[in-house]
């Protein structure tokens, strides 16, 4: 078995998968999103802080699990440096006390894995992750072999979600609500322009689009009532997904991919999996408790390293909270 921590944001968890069942025996997330919600977005101090209280909790609900371990997986790339070193600590000392060996694992890589929990993965693949640190197509040939096609020049599109949720004063994480009120509003209501329509670059922008809907609500500051906020919602979240969709087509003029998938936390959006269906025949994606950051999903990452042997050594084992590719 395979115990995985992920703490490379504001979610504490842990997992214990089996190597080659790949069935996931015991997995536990302590989200921190409510003590977040307040300031608008993730305080990294305060995350830290409560990954140091909550990743020990979690643990000694899989003490059971310790006399079977082979090996121990930690997300080490990207995330906030302060959130992903609580991880680290707990993931040598783990190796120091069980004698075991460590894998380091690429966060973006293991939303690319949140496809496969129990099931074995489908290679080559196109993926467009979208997530609050990134907004990237990627071609991924093999498990070692990812390339992005197109990322964000700013903003992420989840990113974009949380700051207009801000602005609207709807609470964090933004995408969830958002989604909600967009369900009663009118998403014809107002204009907003698609970003980088008139570029031939296969790349994404968001922060103009949410300077757009901050003038909105300037705009309407005076009748800002439920309707306005819902229509508010529902006119962005179709701007925002019609980027994506403008440029994914552009982009399948080039490349051609018999399979797509969506991951990371905002393909939960379903508008969004809703369009790309009507762009793609075999959309691929996660279960929704997998869309989010989570264990199971950096321990499913971890598999093919283990049985290739690629473990890094402890005085090795390092963060890398700003790298945007794979390794
Ligand atoms: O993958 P994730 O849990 O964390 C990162 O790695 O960043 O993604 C979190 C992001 C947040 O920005 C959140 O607002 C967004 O995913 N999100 C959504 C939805 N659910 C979560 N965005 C749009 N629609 C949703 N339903
Ligand atoms: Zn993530």
């Amino acid at each position: 078995m395979i115990l995985s921590i992920e703490s490379s944001c504001d979610d504490s968890s842990i997992a214990i998968t089996q190597i080659n069942s790949l069935k996931v025996l015991f997995h536990k997330k302590i989200s921190q999103e409510l003590d977040h919600s307040i300031y608008g977005g993730v305080v990294p101090e305060l995350a830290a802080r409560l990954h140091a209280k909550a990743l020990p909790e979690i643990l000694a609900n899989a003490s059971e699990y310790f006399s079977s371990l082979k090996a121990v997986a930690i997300t080490t790339e990207p995330g906030l440096s302060v959130s992903l070193v609580e991880g680290v600590a707990m993931a040598k000392a783990l190796s120091i006390s069980l004698n075991i060996p460590l894998i380091s694992v690429n966060h973006l890589k293991g939303h690319i894995y949140s496809l496969f929990i129990e099931k074995e993965a489908i290679f080559p693949l196109g993926v467009l992750l979208v997530s609050g640190g990134h907004t990237q197509v990627l071609s991924v040939e093999s498990h070692d072999d990812i390339k992005i096609l197109a990322s964000t020049l700013d903003d992420s599109f989840g990113e974009s979600f949380d700051k207009v949720s801000k602005m609207l004063n709807l609470g964090y994480p933004g995408g969830p609500v958002i989604e909600k009120y967009a369900k009663n509003g009118d998403e014809n209501r107002f204009n907003f322009t698609i970003p980088l329509q008139n570029s031939a670059q296969i790349a994404f922008s968001y922060s103009g689009l949410k300077n757009q809907v901050r003038l909105c609500i300037q705009e309407h500051k005076n009748d800002l009532n439920e309707q306005t906020k819902s229509d508010i919602c529902a006119s962005f979240q179709k701007t925002a997904t019609a980027h994506l969709i403008q440029k994914l087509k552009k982009l399948f003029k080039k490349n051609s991919f018999k399979n797509f998938a969506v991951v990371g936390g905002a393909s939960a959006n379903l508008h969004l999996r809703n369009e790309l269906k009507k762009l793609h025949p075999n959309i691929l994606t996660a279960p929704l408790e997998f869309c989010s950051d989570n264990a199971v999903m950096i321990g499913r990452a971890s598999i093919d390293d283990f049985k290739n042997q690629k473990f890094c050594a402890i005085e090795k084992l390092d963060i890398n909270p700003k790298i945007s590719t794979f390794t």
